[in-house]
């Protein structure tokens, strides 16, 4: 079956669509009559099937560099790969205590993937001067069920100005603070996508099903990805880096920022504030993103370890996918068709992933002991789902030589069993390319097993 083409990856049709149908295929409009009464019913039954096609299921985007001939989907056609050590320094030791890896690999670690992938973020020359302002409270969100406040954080120095809004949700009546779920989010927070969907109760008009937040316990934060950078930005003119140039430089060097480092600096932005909202626990947030947001929220919670739990959704390559692979979305595809969501440095390695010195797992490990969870999907293939897999597979290393628990066996799990109760939980379920409720229920199953200490989950 085609599949809607939807760039926001949580979209489903509007339900209200079919009151959009012109006038001759509505019932009970005078129209039914006569021939009509025997075409009209088959129109409208084909009409029916299409739209439970496109309404009811949570759109999955396929795009035509999906169907490149080059592309490995075959798991007999992945490349034999050996993974670069991640219990072993630069200088040939072995890594064997928690300090050592504290201290001595994963520094080198993260500066590798800061410097050669997503790019680091330089020291402003003029200092940055940053201020938050609650600009909007509705304390009557969704009848009455909680609260939303609309955050704005505005950053200016010398060289100019930007800002973010960011939207905080808490349920009313609970004994704040709260931990929270921040989602790095596709939809705009200035447009209508968080309002509470009137004919979907519960949820908001971009599908997130808010409700089953509060009833946990759990505050929800948005944060949009575009509010500082470009979704695919090419200039870096008047995105965040500008504020950031040095005398004379217009333009990020080889190892600096691209769009995905940008966007996992905005989401430490928004945690910064949530530090001073009393609603919210900051100590306890978790970080979420799908797809390109997941590959931010990875890198985001690598490097802020105040994030206290993170979760990739279908984050693929260079998110949760091991690159070695080459299955499905290769670096050569990524920066042929989005040259600067990574820094300048990446493309050197484009067709050449064997010789960077570090692959995706060691970025996954970089989170512990910070609990991590990967969801892929079975069709989603362009993410290379058995690839997610492996990755956390073999992060579960690091998590294991901190003392914590990891994934065990090097097999996939079954589709649709999720792994929760572990330090790096997993499931890959039927379906492609966007969050669907059963996964939402099993990132907050996740959360409330992890930040919460309790968990009404069925599965291992
Ligand atoms: C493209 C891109 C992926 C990305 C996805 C998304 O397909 O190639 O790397 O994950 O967009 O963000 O939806």
């Amino acid at each position: 079956m085609r599949r809607l083409l939807l760039r926001s990856p949580q979209h489903t049709l509007h339900p209200k669509l079919p009151r959009l149908l012109p006038l001759p295929f509505r019932r009970g409009e005078g129209w039914g009559e006569g021939l009509l009464g025997v075409v009209y019913p088959a129109v409208l039954a084909v009409l029916a099937v299409l739209l439970a096609c496109f309404a009811v299921q949570p759109c999955s985007a396929r795009e035509p560099k999906e169907s490149d001939k080059d592309l490995i989907y075959d798991e007999a056609r992945v490349p034999a790969y050996d993974l670069p050590p991640l219990l072993v320094s630069s200088e040939g030791k072995s890594i064997t205590t928690p300090d050592e890896w504290f201290h001595l690999r994963r520094p080198q670690i993260m500066s590798l993937f800061g410097n050669l992938l997503y790019g680091t973020v330089p020291a402003p020359e003029s200092p940055l001067k940053v201020t938050s302002v609650v600009v909007q409270t509705d304390n009557q969100f969704m009848n009455g069920l909680a609260t939303r406040k609309d955050v704005r954080i505005r950053f200016n120095n010398a060289k100019g100005k930007a800002e973010m809004l960011i939207l905080v949700f808490v349920p009313n009546n609970a004994s704040n603070p709260l931990p929270a779920f921040l989602m790095l989010s596709f939809d705009s927070t200035h447009g209508s996508g968080f309002n509470a969907d009137r004919s979907r109760p519960g949820l908001l008009r971009n599908g997130v099903p808010i409700k089953e937040f509060f009833k946990r316990g759990f505050g929800f934060v948005a944060v949009y990805q575009q509010d500082l950078v470009g979704h695919n930005e090419v200039e870096f003119l008047s995105s965040i880096h500008h504020l950031f140039y040095r005398e004379g430089q217009s333009f990020p060097k080889a190892y600096e920022w691209g769009v995905i480092s940008a966007i996992a600096w905005s989401a430490s932005r928004a945690l910064d504030y949530l530090a001073t909202d009393h609603d919210i626990d900051s100590a306890r947030v978790a970080i979420l993103g799908h797809s390109k947001c997941g590959k931010a929220a990875l890198w985001a919670a690598a490097q802020d370890q105040r994030f206290a739990l993170a979760i990739s959704a279908e984050s693929g390559h260079p998110g949760a996918a091991l690159s070695r692979r080459k299955s499905g979305e290769t670096l050569d595809k990524m920066v042929t068709r989005f040259p600067y969501w990574l820094c300048r440095n990446a493309w050197k390695f484009a067709n050449h992933e064997d010789d960077l010195p570090v692959d995706q797992h060691m970025l996954l490990a970089c989170i512990a002991p910070r609990p991590l969870y990967v969801m892929s999907g079975v069709d989603d293939r362009w993410a290379d789902p058995r690839g997610e897999y492996l990755s956390a597979y073999h992060a579960s290393a690091v998590y294991r030589l901190l003392g914590k628990k990891g994934l065990e066996t090097e097999a996939s799990p079954p589709v649709g069993e999720a792994i929760i109760k572990s330090d790096v939980g997993y499931h890959v379920r039927e379906g492609g390319h966007s969050i669907q409720m059963f996964d939402w229920l099993r990132f907050l199953e996740f959360g409330e097993y992890h930040l919460r200490g309790e968990t009404t989950d069925r599965h291992r």
